[in-house]
């Protein structure tokens, strides 16, 4: 009887073992690009971070005249820079939901300047957020150089 509970709990282990490497395993989608492009859309990325850093800081202090500014420069004026750089380069999927959040700062810059309600913009960031959120959990970016980098290791692999 002692041994059956043995069995069943290293069965249970074994199991558990198998379900968190399988969900370990980065199912992203993988899109790639130039690594100058690459670089581009993080720093675009850094660049959203750092921004929403002060709106919250804006937004603690109630200055909703300084939550309107850096919300705008989150923009869509923002993606003018990148245009020429990233056409075509990226899923259509990929740029529409990117556009969006970038209305979604428009959006909030506006009501932050005309409601000045900080209730009202947290909620808004909130939810615009939920697009980064989504977005992280379907995609990653490598470069060509990466890749194939990486594709000429998996390659040595199979040879060993
Ligand atoms: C349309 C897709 C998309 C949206 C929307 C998006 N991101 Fe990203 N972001 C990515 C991808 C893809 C990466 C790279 C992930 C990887 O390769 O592992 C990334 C990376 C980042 C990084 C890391 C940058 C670095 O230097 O490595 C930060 C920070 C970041 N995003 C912040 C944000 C924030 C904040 C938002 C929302 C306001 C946001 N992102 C919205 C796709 C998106």
């Amino acid at each position: 009887m002692k041994m059956k509970i043995q069995k069943i709990l290293v069965l249970i282990l074994v199991l558990i073992a198998i379900t968190a490497q399988a969900g370990d395993e980065d199912k992203r989608q993988v899109i790639t690009i130039t690594e100058l492009q690459r670089e581009h859309v993080l720093e675009e990325m850094r660049a959203l971070l750092s921004g929403i850093q002060k709106i919250l800081t804006s937004l603690a202090s109630e200055d909703m005249a300084a939550v309107a500014q850096h919300a705008r420069s989150l923009g869509m004026h923002m993606t003018h820079k990148a245009e020429d750089h990233l056409k075509g380069a990226l899923p259509k999927e990929f740029m529409q939901l990117g556009m969006s959040v970038h209305r979604d700062f428009d959006q909030i810059a506006m009501d932050a300047a005309s409601l000045k309600d900080s209730k009202h913009t947290l909620q808004q960031l909130s939810d615009s957020m939920k697009k980064c959120v989504a977005c992280h959990a379907s995609y990653q970016i490598r470069s060509a150089q990466q890749t194939s980098q990486s594709n000429q290791n998996s390659h040595l692999h199979e040879h060993q």
